[in-house]
This record gives C-alpha cells, sequence and structure tokens, in this order.
C-alpha cells in the first residue's frame, strides 16, 4: 500500500528554529501579524519575515495563500514559507491549508510552527491526504515523501487529535490504490486476498467462490464474468464496535476491468476501466478506516467481484438471468453490468444482515458524467433523512454531491417485454433508469441511498486532497456520516 507520509509533532522550541532544515512554515494573520514562532523566524532572518508579511504582494494574496524566502540569511533552512492564515481557522480551511503546503512543498524536510494554533491536526490531515502519489509501476520513484514536523505548544494533545484522522487518510490511501492499479495486477483473486488481508485489522472477512455463488442463485452477478479467466466473486467484510443494533450496510461494485463484455466499448478511452471496481475501493478503504480507528458502530461492507469481457463463453444481449431475489432480467447490453453485480449483492446483504440503512457505490454511468461531470457524485435515495445527513456530511469533507430523481416514469423505461425488468433503458435519464433498476432490488421500508460515483473516482487532473488518478472519493463522507449519525458514545 502506498503509504502516507511521516508525520509527527514536537513539542515547540524556540531555540531550536535556527538549525531547522528544509521549509520552515510560519502564519501571519491577514491583518499582517506573525505570531510569536513568526517573530522569531523574522528576528532570526534580520526582518524579512516581516517585510514578506508588508508587501503588497502578501496583500493581495488571498486567505490560504503563501509566499516564500529562499535561502534566507541566519537559518539552516532553505526556504521560509509566510502562510497567511486567520487565527482559528475552520477545519475545512485548515485541511485545505496543509494541502496547499503538501502541493508545495518539495523533497525536503518540512517544519510547520504552528505553536498553540488549533488547527495543526487537521492541517496534517490535509497535508497528508494531498501527498499520495501512485508509484507502485514506476521503476524508479523519484520524489520521496518529506519528512513533515509540526512544531506545536501541546505535541500529546496533538497527536491524540490527529491519530483517527491519520486512520482516515490510509482508508483513503487503500482506497486509491486499489482504484489507481490496473486489471491485469488487480485481478478478482488479488483484490479478495488485499481485503482478506484486513483480518489483521480486526475485520472479518469472509469470501464467496463461485460455487457458492451459484448456490445462493446469484445469476446476475455471475453471468458478469462468465467472459472472464477470473474468477466471480462476493467478499463480506465486517466491523462490529457497535452494541447489538442492526448494521449499516456498505455494497461496492467491483468490476476489476469493464470492456463492455459483447456489447463491447470502444477503444478510445477503454483503458480508463480499470477504475471501474472504485465502489467496492470506497467501502473496502471505509471498512479499513473504521477498524483502523476502532469505530464504535457496526458496519458491514459487501463487494462483488468481477470482470466483464467479451469471449464465447460471455453473456449475451438478449439473454435471461434470474436474480437471487428471483427477479429475471433480460440483458439489453452487456455493459450495463454494474447494476447486474448490485442487484444480487444487494439483496443477499439485506437477506443476511437486515440492515437499518443501505448505500451502494458504483461508478455506474456514463451519463452521470454528462449531468455532474467530475464535480459532484449523484446521489439517488428513498429517504430523505438519509440522503440530507450524507450530504451535510460530504459538505463537511468538501466531497461534492447533487440529489437526482427517482420516479416511477423512469422505472417504466426498463420494463421488458420477455422478463421482469431489463437492464437497459436507453439513453435517456440513463443514470436514474439505473438507479430504479437498483430500486427493484431494495426491500420495502430499507433506508437506502445510490452513490453514482463514475465522474468523481478518478479525476485526470489534481483536485484540492488528491493529485490526479484515483481520488477515494467518499471514504471520508460516508465515515463523517458513521460517525455523526451511526456512531455509538463512549
Ligand atoms: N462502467 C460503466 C460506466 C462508466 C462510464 C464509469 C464512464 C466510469 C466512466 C458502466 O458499466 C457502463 O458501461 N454503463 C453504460 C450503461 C449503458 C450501456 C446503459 C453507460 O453508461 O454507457
Ligand atoms: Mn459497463
Ligand atoms: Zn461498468
Amino acid at each position: 500500500m502506498t503509504e502516507p507520509c511521516a508525520i509527527s509533532f514536537a513539542e515547540q522550541d524556540l531555540d531550536a528554529i535556527a538549525a531547522m532544515a528544509g521549509t520552515v512554515v510560519i502564519f501571519a494573520t491577514p491583518d499582517g501579524r506573525l505570531d510569536r514562532l513568526g517573530k522569531r523566524v523574522n528576528r532570526l532572518s534580520k526582518g524579512a519575515a516581516q517585510r514578506v508579511v508588508d508587501s503588497d504582494d502578501f496583500g493581495d494574496l488571498s486567505t490560504g495563500g503563501m509566499l516564500s524566502i529562499g535561502f534566507p540569511s541566519g537559518m539552516a533552512a532553505e526556504r521560509v514559507v509566510v502562510f497567511k492564515a486567520e487565527k482559528k481557522p475552520s477545519g475545512k480551511a485548515a485541511r485545505k491549508a496543509g494541502a496547499a503546503l503538501a502541493k508545495s512543498a518539495g523533497k525536503g524536510a518540512v517544519n510547520v510552527l504552528s505553536g498553540g494554533r488549533p488547527d495543526a491536526a487537521e492541517m496534517s490531515y490535509g497535508f497528508a491526504l494531498r501527498r499520495y502519489k501512485f508509484t507502485d509501476h514506476k521503476s524508479d520513484p523519484k520524489d520521496e515523501a518529506a519528512a513533515v514536523t509540526f512544531h506545536v505548544s501541546n505535541a500529546e494533545a496533538v497527536s491524540a487529535a490527529a491519530a483517527p484522522m491519520a486512520a482516515m487518510v490510509e482508508g483513503v490511501f487503500f482506497a486509491r490504490d486499489l482504484t489507481n492499479e490496473p486489471a491485469n495486477v488487480l485481478t478478482t483473486d488479488d483484490f479478495a486476498a488485499r481485503l482478506a488481508a484486513m483480518q489483521e485489522l480486526g475485520l472479518e472477512v469472509e469470501i464467496f467462490e463461485e460455487p457458492q455463488l451459484a448456490e445462493l442463485g446469484m445469476r446476475a452477478l455471475l453471468g458478469v464474468g462468465l467472459g472472464s479467466r477470473s474468477p466471480t466473486k462476493m467478499v463480506v467484510m465486517r466491523w462490529s464496535g457497535g452494541g447489538d443494533e442492526a448494521p449499516l450496510a456498505l455494497i461496492g461494485k467491483g468490476v476489476v476491468f469493464d470492456t463492455g463484455g459483447i456489447s463491447i466499448k470502444p477503444a478510445s478511452g477503454m483503458e480508463s476501466m480499470t477504475m471501474d471496481m472504485g465502489g467496492a475501493a470506497v467501502v473496502s478503504g471505509v471498512m479499513r478506516s473504521l477498524a483502523l480507528r476502532k469505530a464504535r458502530a457496526n458496519v458491514v461492507g459487501v463487494v462483488g467481484l468481477v470482470e466483464n469481457m467479451p469471449d464465447g463463453a460471455a453473456q449475451r444481449p438478449g439473454d435471461v438471468v434470474r436474480s437471487m431475489k428471483g427477479d429475471t432480467i433480460e440483458i439489453i447490453n452487456t455493459d450495463a453490468e454494474g447494476r447486474l453485480v448490485l442487484a444480487d449483492v444487494m439483496w443477499y446483504a439485506q437477506e443476511t444482515f437486515a440492515p437499518a440503512a443501505m448505500i451502494d457505490f458504483a461508478t455506474l454511468t456514463g451519463a452521470i458524467l454528462v449531468a455532474l461531470g467530475h464535480e459532484k457524485a449523484g446521489a439517488f435515495s428513498n429517504d430523505d433523512d438519509l440522503v440530507e445527513n450524507f450530504m451535510k456530511s460530504a459538505a463537511k469533507e468538501g466531497e461534492g454531491v447533487w440529489r437526482m430523481p427517482l420516479s416511477p416514469g423512469y422505472a417504466k423505461l426498463i420494463e421488458s417485454r420477455i422478463a421482469d425488468v431489463k437492464n437497459s433503458g436507453g439513453r435517456l435519464a440513463g443514470s436514474a433508469t439505473a438507479a430504479e433498476f437498483l430500486q427493484r432490488f431494495v426491500k420495502d421500508d430499507m433506508p437506502w441511498m445510490h452513490l453514482d460515483i463514475a465522474g468523481v473516482a478518478s479525476q485526470t487532473g489534481a483536485t484540492t486532497f488528491a493529485p490526479g488518478g484515483a481520488s477515494g472519493w467518499g471514504v471520508r463522507s460516508i465515515d463523517r456520516l458513521i460517525r455523526d449519525q451511526f456512531e455509538q458514545d463512549p
């Protein structure tokens, strides 16, 4: 796994500043005041820091911006960064500040002189999230992650506050690594093995192989994998940190590669379909975080792992399959495979765990990209409270999400002439017809939310908290939802 960069918290020491190597970060308020540590740097650098703060450039800088001084005299550091920040920024602003520092930091050590600032832990969180780089397949990975030290007035307390955030970072990195990994490496076997390894963290992990899936009647899921040499699997991960209450169920689409199958996709851009297991990656990342931070909640994560390939044995358009629920499905397009995976996995989760609520994550439709681009995921739900609470959590974490409609009119578009339902409703409202398909496999009265993450799971360019590539979108928002809505008081 890509290891988060080393972050430590040290007790501040004015006398140690002169000898600090690499980058030294100090803070100035928008009205131009340096704090105690900043003043010490100013004295050491013979007034250079104050000149920065008094400059027009600094005046023009918006809060969260920075200016730097190269090779300051009187200090061993190569660079002093003067960061413009409120004295008491919001957690969100602090995280952004940390991410901005990570983006600009070079290879050397980074010493952040936070002193008594209340935002050091949040800042370290943002720093760690942004300082991710997927180098597993680089023969010569350059740019070693720098060691970062936050110099604070209460190292023990800040460390303690940062610990659950570090667990989140690991969950996000786990999800990103899985999503970035190519399909010849992350086969269904490899994916399942990585999940099984999380038993060490105290998760219960159970792997279902094809014969067991057949026994359960999961022909919708199994149909998707008929053309692949890799065996179809379902993996159940359980974290039981709560009492005896019903668990929250998290369901993930884990299509390790989506060629489209016999309804094959065009060659251009097909390589991006290595991320079609992004939903399963988010679920896996959340489960990892919950275990690492020993969450006081009951959560079960269930992912369907399968590869969608064309082959003599592959499923055809026109085929009819019977789902575990018993509904028959006419396959109109073998490229609408994600909903077939989720239908059986969601049904299994409801039958087995009778969850309090169920949330599924899937890179489900290209149509959600047309609607929302890379900005926001689409949320479909039969439960106003669930989706509204989630949207609040996502807003706090700065992850984009937009509610989309469910409506019987959309369900009409997937009525089949020969079976109970068909797997594609055509071009119009493609994300909504997909969501309506899923809703057929949601039991009455089950609070449920479907997140179509096709646009947000992987990005071409860098975002605030991630470089280009997999984002791990959703891990932080769901963890926050669990903390705010599903977790027991200590
Ligand atoms: N995995 C794709 C959706 C997707 C598209 C994810 C772009 C990420 C980026 C999904 O399996 C798919 O192929 N959906 C089809 C459905 C259609 C055939 C009804 C689509 O969106 O075109
Ligand atoms: Mn597809
Ligand atoms: Zn797909």
